[in-house]
C-alpha cells in the first residue's frame, strides 16, 4: 500500500499546507497572548483543540513539519549532557550597590565621566533569575546558552526551546520594524535576558517535591537554574519558567542606540520585556523609584532582588566603557533586607540520612534579622563554584523566615590575600568511604550503607516530630548511644533499658524514664508514620499516608509489585522503585523484622475523611496555642483540604500562631484570609 501522502492530489496538498500554516500562525498568536501579553483571547480547550488538529496533520504528514512549528517545542533530549558554547561577547555582570551611599557615588562617577549633572537612566527590575544569550538566525530561534562563567556557557538550547515566552522563531523583518526604520534586518542576533521561575510553579514544584518526599528547592532562582539543565525537555515544559529579554545584540554590539529603544523593540518582536522600567533623570529620582520598587516587590508573582540602573544612552554608555567584569554604565542596586556579611572562617562536609554530602561554611558569627548566624548552607559542590566562594571570604548571607541561612554572594572587593580554595572530599568526613556524584544530579553522597553518619541522621529521622514523635532522643543522646555502640541500627532503640541509659552522662533518672516512656508511646505509631521512619527515599509524609492507606498492612506493602505500587496516586515509577529497592534488600527486611518483635503497629485502620475543605489551601504559620503543626495538618488533611509551604495569591487561608513571621506579613500583603486556632477549629 501507498503512502497516503503520495496519492494526494495537488489541490488538497495546497488546501492542506494552507490549514497547517493557518494552524501556525493562529497558534503563535495565541502563545504570545498569552505566555507574553497575559491576555488570553481563547480558552485553554480551545488552544488545545488547534494544537490537536495540526498535532494531527503533522503526524499524517511528517514532510509538513518544520522546526519552528509549535508543536516542536519538546524535542529530543541533550543525549550527552550540554556542550560548552563560548559567548559571541562576554555576558558580564553588575557592580552591586548596597545603600544609597555607594549608588550616589556610582552616579558622581557616570556623571563626571559624561560632564552632565542629571543623566538619563533607564530603571528596569533587578530579576532573580538566571541570565540567558538566545542566537537567532534568519529569523529562526538556533541556540540557548546559559551565562555560565561569563565567557562559555552550556548549550540548553533543547530546554530552551520548550519556555513558550521564547519565539521560535520571528518574521523577516520583524526586529528592524520595530525599531530602525531604514537600517538592514540582521541576519543574525542575540537576544539576552533573564529566565525566572515565577513563585506560582515555584510552589507548585515544592509540592510535589514534598510528596515525593524530596527536600524542597530553596529558592526560585535554583529552581529555575535546576530547571534549565534539566536532560528532559519534557519535565522544563511543565516547569513554568518565563523569559524576559533586556538585550540585543548584533555582530556582539548593541543593536539601538538608547536602552529604551532596545526594550520597545524586543516587545514589538514578541519577546516578554517586563512592563515595569522607568525612564528617570538624575539620582534622585532613581531613589525615589527603589523606595517605590521595595513595595512594589510584595505583590509581584516573581521575585526581584533589586533595581538595575542602566545609562540610557548607548552613546554614553560607549563613553563610559567597562571594568574588567562589569560595565561602568550601569549598576544593580540590591535589596538588602534580612542580609548581613560575615567571613567564612571553614567550610565542613555533613552527611545526611541518604548519605547526601551538604558543605556547610562556617562563619564568623553575624546579627541578622533578630538572631546569630554562624553556619550557613552552600547546598552543593555547584553552588560552591557558582558563588566563587573560596575559604576566608567575605560573603552576603541571608535568611529569611523559617529558612535555612545562606550564602548568596562573595563580596569580591573584600577578598584576603590569603583566601584558600576549597576541593570537595572524594571520601566520606565521617566514615573514609568513596564518594559519588550520580551523573545529571547535583548532589554528592557516600556510599557506604552503614556510615555511622548516616544511622545517625536516620536515628533523628525516626525518632523526630512528625516521625515517630520520641521527645528526648535527639542529637546530644543519639550521638552518646551510637558513641557506645548502645544502638547500631533503629531496631535497638527498642532494647534500651533504664540501666543501659544511665550510662550516658547526659542522662540522670528523670530523663531515662521518660525517655523509656516516649519509647514505649511510639510503638502505638500508626503505620504510615513507621513507614516514614523507616527513611525509604522519596517516601514523605503524603506518600507514606497514601501507601498505608492502600496496602493497610506492612506485609501487604511488602509484596506488592511495582505496578500494585504505581497504582497509588502521586507514585511514580521513580518512587515505585526506590520502595521495591527498600524491601529487595535483606537488611532492611531483617530491621522491619525486629521491628515487629518490638511491637510497633504493622497494620492500619481505615480513618474517616470528610470532605469540607476539599479544594482549599492552608499555610500554617507560628505556634497554635494547642494544637502542634502536625495535629493542625493532619486535622486539615483528614477534611480535605492541602497544606502547603508557601503564601500566594491562591492561597485559601493563612492559620497564624505566636510569633509568625514573614509568611503572616505576605498574607496581608497579598489580601489572604488569616485564622487563628480557634477559627480553625471551627472551619473543621
Ligand atoms: S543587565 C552587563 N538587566 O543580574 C549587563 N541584568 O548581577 C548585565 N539581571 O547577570 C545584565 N535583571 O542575570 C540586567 N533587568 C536586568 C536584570 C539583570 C536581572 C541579572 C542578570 C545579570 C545579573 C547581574
Amino acid at each position: 500500500m501507498s503512502h497516503e501522502k503520495a496519492d494526494l492530489p495537488t489541490k488538497d496538498a495546497i488546501r492542506l499546507i494552507g490549514r497547517v500554516e493557518e494552524l501556525r500562525e493562529e497558534l503563535r498568536r495565541h502563545e504570545h497572548l498569552y505566555y507574553v501579553l497575559d491576555a488570553p483571547e481563547i480558552t485553554d480547550a480551545e488552544y488545545d483543540a488547534l494544537m490537536r488538529e495540526l498535532r494531527e496533520l503533522e503526524a499524517k504528514h511528517p514532510e509538513l513539519v518544520t522546526p519552528d512549528s509549535p508543536t516542536q517545542r519538546v524535542g529530543g533530549k541533550p543525549k550527552d549532557g550540554f556542550v560548552k558554547v563560548a559567548h559571541s561577547r562576554p555576558m558580564l555582570s553588575l557592580d552591586n550597590a548596597y545603600n544609597e551611599e555607594e549608588l550616589r557615588e556610582w552616579d558622581r562617577r557616570v556623571c563626571t565621566a559624561l560632564g552632565s549633572d542629571a543623566v538619563e537612566y533607564i530603571c528596569e527590575l533587578k530579576l532573580d533569575g538566571l541570565s540567558l544569550a538566545l542566537t537567532y538566525e534568519n529569523g529562526q530561534l538556533v541556540r540557548g546558552v546559559t551565562r555560565g562563567d561569563g565567557a562559555i556557557g552550556e548549550d540548553v538550547t533543547t530546554n530552551v526551546r520548550t519556555i513558550r515566552s521564547i519565539p521560535l522563531s520571528i518574521a523577516p523583518g520583524t526586529l528592524h520594524n520595530a525599531g530602525l526604520e531604514g537600517s538592514p534586518e540582521p541576519g543574525t542576533f542575540e537576544v539576552r535576558g533573564e529566565v525566572v521561575m515565577p513563585f506560582a510553579a515555584f510552589q507548585k514544584l515544592n509540592d510535589e517535591r514534598e510528596a515525593q518526599g524530596l527536600a524542597p528547592a530553596v529558592n526560585p532562582r535554583n529552581a529555575a537554574a535546576g530547571t534549565l539543565r534539566t536532560l528532559e525537555p519534557n519535565i522544563v515544559a511543565q516547569r513554568g519558567l518565563v523569559f524576559y529579554a533586556y538585550f540585543v545584540l548584533v555582530n556582539g554590539e548593541t543593536f539601538f542606540d538608547k536602552q529604551y529603544m532596545t526594550l520597545f523593540a524586543l516587545k514589538k518582536t514578541g519577546f516578554r520585556v517586563n512592563e515595569h522600567l522607568k525612564i528617570v533623570h538624575g539620582i534622585n529620582e532613581v531613589l525615589q523609584l527603589i523606595a517605590n520598587a521595595e513595595s512594589l516587590r510584595a505583590t509581584l508573582p516573581y521575585e526581584i532582588d533589586g533595581v538595575v540602573i542602566k545609562v540610557n544612552f548607548v552613546a554614553q554608555q560607549q563613553r563610559l566603557g567597562f571594568t574588567g567584569r562589569a560595565p561602568r554604565w550601569a549598576i544593580a542596586y540590591k535589596f538588602t533586607a534580612k542580609s548581613g556579611i560575615t567571613q567564612v572562617n571553614a567550610i565542613t562536609v555533613q552527611v545526611g540520612r541518604t548519605g547526601k554530602l551538604t558543605p556547610v561554611a562556617e562563619l564568623v558569627p553575624v546579627f541578622i534579622g533578630g538572631t546569630t548566624v554562624s553556619r550557613a548552607t552552600l547546598h552543593n559542590a555547584e553552588e560552591i563554584a557558582r558563588l566563587g566562594l573560596e575559604i576566608g571570604d567575605f560573603v552576603v548571607v541571608e535568611r529569611g523566615g523559617d529558612v535555612i541561612p545562606k550564602v548568596v554572594e562573595v563580596v569580591r572587593e573584600r577578598r584576603p590575600a590569603d583566601t584558600k580554595s576549597f576541593t570537595f572530599p572524594t571520601h566520606c568526613p565521617e566514615c573514609g568511604s568513596v564518594v559519588v556524584r550520580v551523573e545529571g544530579e547535583v548532589d554528592t553522597r557516600c556510599v557506604n550503607a552503614n556510615c555511622p553518619a548516616r544511622l545517625r541522621e536516620a536515628l533523628l529521622h525516626f525518632a523526630a516530630r512528625g516521625v515517630m514523635n520520641i521527645e528526648g532522643l535527639g542529637e546530644a543522646v543519639v550521638t552518646q548511644l551510637l558513641e557506645r555502640k548502645l544502638v547500631q541500627s533503629i531496631a535497638d532503640i527498642y532494647t534500651l533499658d533504664e540501666a543501659r541509659l544511665l550510662t550516658l552522662n547526659l542522662v540522670k533518672e528523670k530523663k531515662a524514664q521518660s525517655l523509656l516512656e516516649e519509647i514505649a508511646r511510639s510503638e502505638q505509631a500508626p503505620l504510615d508514620r513507621v513507614l516514614l521512619g523507616l527513611g525509604i527515599r522519596f517516601v514523605g509524609a503524603r506518600t507514606a499516608e497514601l501507601l498505608a492507606d492502600t496496602f493497610l498492612t506492612m506485609d501487604a506493602l511488602i509484596a506488592a509489585s511495582r505496578e500494585d505500587l504505581e497504582r497509588v496516586s502521586e507514585v511514580g515509577p521513580r518512587v515505585s522503585s526506590a520502595i521495591r529497592e527498600f524491601f529487595d534488600e535483606p537488611a532492611n527486611l531483617a530491621l522491619i523484622e525486629r521491628l515487629r518483635a518490638a511491637g510497633l503497629n504493622f497494620t492500619t485502620t481505615v480513618k474517616e475523611k470528610s470532605e469540607k475543605l476539599t479544594g482549599m489551601s492552608f499555610v500554617l504559620t507560628g505556634t497554635l496555642p494547642t494544637l502542634t503543626r502536625e495535629e493542625a495538618r493532619e486535622r486539615i488533611e483528614r477534611a480535605g483540604g492541602r497544606v502547603i509551604g508557601s503564601v500566594s495569591k491562591k492561597t485559601s487561608y493563612v492559620v497564624a500562631g505566636d510569633e509568625a513571621g514573614s509568611k503572616l506579613e505576605k498574607a496581608h500583603a497579598l489580601g489572604v484570609p488569616i485564622l487563628d486556632e480557634a477559627a480553625l477549629l471551627a472551619l473543621l
